[in-house]
């Protein structure tokens, strides 16, 4: 039931956090290009583990930030940190441990996909044959990997870009709208890779416009739009709702009654579709609602918190621009 225990951070979060695991942080980054801030101010922290979800329509300042972060711009103000250390100033030691792909992979489309990885392992400084094989492995793309890359599907080409970025086994993969015009398997080939990809303990940092892509992998998301972080947290909270309950009972019109003479029960309804009562709750929290419910003799059949459609919430939080998003 959702009381106080659901608004604490998990275990497992406070852990990451006290570790101190800290694997990307923006301090105040910002872009301007002449009168436009591309990027307004971001303070970003994303944690060993995480698959952060980096959203926000056309436009917003995603594909700027990711630029800022992999060192190919430079800031206007405010700097990047990976693994602890300032972009700017330890390009060389951070860059290594960065996997990227950012927009469409650029390939050969007359070599194999092996033969792919081959070249821009050698670019790399030589990756082994090994490497190559585990690669392709973890992208699904073994059985096809003798064949051109003009043979690929739009999704075996962002997969191969992914393999690309993965060559160098590297600690954080910033991956800028892989799912980008794929279709619906395609897309759900790119959620259980990088559902592989974080299992095998690498950090990802997803960008998306498109909310539905990303939303089931996501451990955490911000959402950016115009250049500004309109809010930052986890998919969870984030869809949680506004502290209404679903209740089954038997009588549903006369316990509504009773919750309408509440403080806290003014918006009470019946939802007539199923016959369900929609209700806030005495102190928010589940519990009194049903000891409420229970002491007068209308113990619930079910006590469901309400979560709010993240679809929603995206389109709510952007709404200026709410045309461009899908
Ligand atoms: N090189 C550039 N020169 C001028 N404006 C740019 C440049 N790159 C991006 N912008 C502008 O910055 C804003 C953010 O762009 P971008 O980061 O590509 O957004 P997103 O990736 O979220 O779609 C847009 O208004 C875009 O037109
Ligand atoms: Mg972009």
């Amino acid at each position: 039931m959702a009381d106080a225990t659901m608004t604490r951070p998990s275990p497992q979060a406070s852990a990451r956090r006290e570790a101190g695991a800290v694997v990307l942080r923006t301090h105040d980054l910002t872009k301007r290009y002449g009168e436009r801030l591309a990027v307004n101010n971001l303070n970003l922290e994303v944690y060993r583990g995480d698959i952060f979800g980096f959203l926000g329509p056309n436009g917003a300042g995603k594909t700027t930030t990711i630029r800022m972060i992999l060192g190919l711009i430079t800031p206007t103000s405010g700097s990047v940190e990976v693994l602890g250390q300032d972009v700017a100033t330890h390009r060389a030691e951070v860059l290594p441990r960065v996997g990227a792909l950012v927009e469409t992979p650029a390939l050969y489309l007359y070599l194999s996909g092996r033969d792919n990885l081959r070249v821009v392992g050698d670019a790399l400084g030589g990756v082994s044959d090994e490497r190559i094989q585990a690669v392709l492995q973890m992208v699904g793309l073994a059985a096809r990997q003798k064949d051109r890359v003009k043979t690929y599907s739009l999704g075996m080409k962002q997969r191969l870009g992914v393999a690309i970025a993965l060559l160098n086994d590297p600690d954080l993969l910033v991956l800028d709208e892989p799912a980008n015009g794929l279709d619906p398997a395609g897309i759900v080939e790119m959620r259980d890779l990088m559902r592989r990809l974080s299992a095998e303990g690498k950090t990802i940092f997803i960008s998306s416009h498109v909310l539905g892509e990303v939303r089931q992998i996501c451990t955490r998301v911000a959402i950016l739009n115009l250049g500004k972080l309109v809010t930052e947290s986890t998919v969870e909270d984030l869809t949680r709702g506004q502290g209404e309950f679903a209740v089954q009972v038997e009588r549903p019109r006369e316990a509504l009654a009773l919750m309408q003479a509440q403080p806290w029960g003014k918006s009470a309804r019946i939802d007539e579709a199923n016959g369900t009562l929609i209700t806030q709750a005495p102190n928010g929290s589940g519990r009194d609602l049903n000891l409420f419910l229970v002491n007068l003799g209308f113990a619930p059949a079910s006590l469901i918190p309400q979560t709010q459609d993240l679809e929603s919430i995206f389109l709510t939080l952007t709404n200026n621009t709410a045309g461009e998003v899908r």
